[in-house]
């Protein structure tokens, strides 16, 4: 149909006939929010790279998580920041680690919202990669068993689900493999299956104090330029035992989540990174951008492609926005 027949403006006239024919809706159930723990009580650092995020004690992880089920959002992911960091990351394993008490005390206060735990050693590390090094190098197999006892202590402390970040090969088998040993088969994993080596990860170094002390991830993050091998990823996962295929980050990679959602039949999660967020909020202390709304609208845009669920530092703002 062409015009005068067909005027695409008739349909955009009132806010009542947009809403009518809207294609895609957010909703607080779309979004999981990411919380930074660290040790100590009443704590609540200020992440100079990341404008109202913050560093919390467990205390006020509790806080946030009943905010954010108060907001209508079904879950959080965990990062931990340990006190002290060694070359084998002892605290991400340890039964009394920062995640392991902060996942135990909102299970306990916050039953029904779903915790995740992000499984990594980069926080733990004393040179900040994920893995553990051998000779200079992040030696893959060699840490495949720490990812998998790290796993396996966050859910013995009440995690709902985990979400491995390292992306060594072969780890969402190991974790699915000793999760189903030790009786806990009925807990999904959501792998960062498809995790790129991205400059947008900058803000959340300094939030998680996990910058790598030599060197890069690139050796085991994904070259940007590369989407066959997204899929490629996203279906060796699957092939070990995912449950949910994440892409990270968001915004650069959305042509990634349309294709994984074309190809793959499992939810696909998008984690709209640090950079993505503080970018934004900058651009509002410039005057230059209404944060509001650019946030709403590049949620939109995630979902449009084709996420299912969203991990976003703008979570419970959105939310509350959405339920007016
Ligand atoms: C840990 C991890 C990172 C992020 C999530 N888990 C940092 C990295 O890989 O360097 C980034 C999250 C963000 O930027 O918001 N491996």
């Amino acid at each position: 149909m062409l015009f005068p027949d067909y005027r695409g403006r008739r349909l955009r006239a009132t806010d009542n006939f947009r809403r009518m024919i809207r294609e895609t809706k957010l909703s607080g159930d779309d979004f999981i929010l990411p919380l930074f723990a660290v040790e100590g009580r009443a704590v609540k650092k200020p992440i100079e790279s990341m404008p109202g995020q913050f560093q919390l004690s467990v205390d006020h992880i509790v806080d946030q998580a009943r905010a954010a089920r108060d907001a209508g959002i079904p879950g959080v992911i965990l990062f931990g920041i340990p006190d002290k960091k060694d070359g084998l990351a002892t605290g991400a394993y340890a039964s009394d680690g920062i995640v392991q008490k902060a996942v135990s005390a909102v299970k306990e206060a916050v039953p029904d919202l779903s915790v995740i735990t992000d499984v990594c050693l980069c926080e733990y590390t004393d040179h900040g990669h994920c893995g553990v090094v051998e000779k200079g190098c992040v030696d893959n197999d060699a840490s495949l068993d720490l990812l998998a006892r790290t796993a396996l202590s966050h859910v013995q402390a009440g995690a709902d689900m985990v979400a491995p970040s390292d992306m060594m090969d072969g780890r969402v088998a190991e974790i699915r493999g000793i999760l189903d040993d030790e009786g806990f088969t009925h807990i999904p994993i959501m792998s960062y299956a498809v995790k790129y080596a991205s400059a947008f990860y900058g803000p959340f170094r300094q939030a998680a104090e996990c910058a790598p002390q030599f060197g890069d991830r690139k050796t085991y993050q994904m070259d940007p330029a590369n989407s066959d091998e997204a899929v490629r990823e996203a279906t060796m996962d699957i092939e070990e035992g995912a449950d949910i295929i994440m892409v990270k980050p968001a915004l650069s990679y959305l042509d990634i989540i349309y294709r994984l959602r074309q190809e793959i039949d499992l939810p696909v999660a998008a984690y709209n990174v640090s950079g993505e967020y503080s970018i934004m909020k900058a651009g509002e202390m410039m005057g230059w951008v209404n944060a509001k709304e650019i946030i709403m609208e590049t949620l939109i845009s995630i979902k449009r492609a084709g996420a299912d669920l969203i991990l976003t530092y703008s979570a419970v703002d959105v939310a509350r926005e959405l339920n007016g």
